[in-house]
């Protein structure tokens, strides 16, 4: 997929107030294109939110991971279609992505999230799957590109395999991105962005290492460089 550098960088507005986004928007400018807002801004007028960012240009992604009988995820669909969002998330059980297929209009693209990036093999273990981490995104991934889903959210790690899974056409989106020298916080499947981009990536989703950084915008073009040099390997080879 050929898109510019600086456009496969989605920035997690993981903050508390439609304000800390605006600000921190404001301090990013130019340097970052797309934003992810996710629960804790959706639920504090995050969504009226996207569509101020959708209105000056910027692409949104909006993150909330839907799962619920099919109408209601269809009419949930639609009504994030209405307001010119880019992403949409829905977990990866079949009911729901076939719901969400169905629904999805204009310019909105459905992501199914395989296996949270903070879950590891006990984890899975402990929701009662008689899976491993590995065997169940890869089960997903399947499932979903049989369904008609526009792309994954998987971590890094996975991405290559993913990628063998459901060819070149489904977008892959990575989250669990820690720059090398950062702090993990709670992810367990982490990857520079440099490797994510090797391992397939179209997409990489980054929030504490932009947003919680002393300066958040040389951290995004320290990012977008990394992904810049990363993807002009990839063409290389
Ligand atoms: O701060 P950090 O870079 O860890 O943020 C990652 C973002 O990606 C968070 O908003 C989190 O909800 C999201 N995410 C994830 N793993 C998934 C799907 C989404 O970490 N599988």
């Amino acid at each position: 997929m050929q898109l510019e550098p600086r456009d496969r960088l989605i920035v997690a507005l993981d903050v508390s107030s439609v304000e800390a986004a605006q600000s921190m928007v404001a301090r990013l400018g130019e340097a970052v294109s797309f934003y992810k807002i996710g629960y804790q801004l959706a639920f504090a007028g995050g969504l009226s939110y996207a569509a101020e960012l959708i209105e000056g240009g910027k692409r949104v992604f909006v993150d909330l991971k839907l799962h619920d009988i099919g109408n209601t995820v269809a009419q949930g669909v639609k009504s994030v279609a209405r307001s010119g969002a880019t992403f949409l998330t829905v977990h990866a059980y079949p009911q729901t992505m076939k719901a969400a297929v169905e629904a999805r209009e204009g310019t909105l693209r459905i992501l199914a999230v395989t296996v949270l990036t903070s879950y590891d093999d006990a984890d899975l273990a402990a929701a009662g799957y008689d899976f491993t981490v590995s065997e169940l995104v890869a089960e997903r991934a399947a499932q979903a590109h049989d369904i008609g889903i526009d792309g994954l959210v998987c971590s890094p790690e996975e991405a290559a395999r993913i990628r063998n899974i459901v060819g070149a056409k489904m977008i892959l989106v990575t989250p669990g991105i820690r720059p090398a020298g950062t702090e993990p916080d709670d992810q367990k499947r982490i990857a520079t962005p440099a490797a994510a981009i090797a391992a397939g990536a179209d997409y990489l989703v980054v929030g504490r290492p932009v947003v919680a950084a002393p300066d958040p915008k040389a951290a995004a073009k320290a990012i977008v460089a990394e992904i810049a040099a990363a993807a002009e390997r990839r063409e290389r080879v």
